[in-house]
């Protein structure tokens, strides 16, 4: 495995559409391997293909229940509202309000290519919702309300 650099804001290839996988490869297992890594190391809780360069319809996400890769995937259903801060990994220090469904139903493929369901609120909704806007060429800041506020990440060992 290996560590990915992070495309911030202003990258192209963050407004880029992508392309859906149609096969399970190697090198498209490795990305998804890279960026577990890559989203662990930057302690985030979702990472989409496009902002490691890569235009294919991959997240991975983690919201502290474990990993949670998806290929291809799509929302079947939302409902309810949330507000609250969003920030991405492409927009470091930065955090801003988004309102999002509480409850979202995704299906998806699986790393096998396998058909999944999954079905998450508050926080696992709203890092499915961010992360597939990803793949459409789209950042939360599109939907903030307010504009931006700095966020000051403190490390765990606390340096
Ligand atoms: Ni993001």
């Amino acid at each position: 495995m290996a560590l990915r650099t992070i495309r911030t804001q202003g990258d192209p290839v963050l407004g880029k559409v992508c392309r859906e996988v149609t096969e399970m490869t190697p090198k498209l297992k490795i990305l998804i391997e890279d960026m577990l890594e890559t989203m662990y190391e930057a302690n985030g809780v979702g990472l989409a293909a496009p902002q490691v360069g890569i235009l294919r319809r991959v997240v991975v996400i983690d919201v502290g229940e474990g990993p949670i890769v998806m290929v291809n995937p799509t929302i079947l259903e939302s409902s309810g509202e949330q507000t609250g801060d969003e920030g991405c990994l492409s927009i470091p220090g930065k955090a801003g309000v988004v309102t999002r469904p509480n409850y979202v139903k995704a299906s998806f493929l699986n790393e096998d290519m396998e058909t999944c369901e999954i079905e998450g609120t508050e926080l696992l909704a709203r890092a499915i919702c961010h992360e597939l806007e990803h793949l459409d060429g789209h950042l939360y800041v599109e939907k903030v309300e307010g504009g931006l506020h700095d966020v000051v990440y403190e490390d765990e060992d606390g340096e």
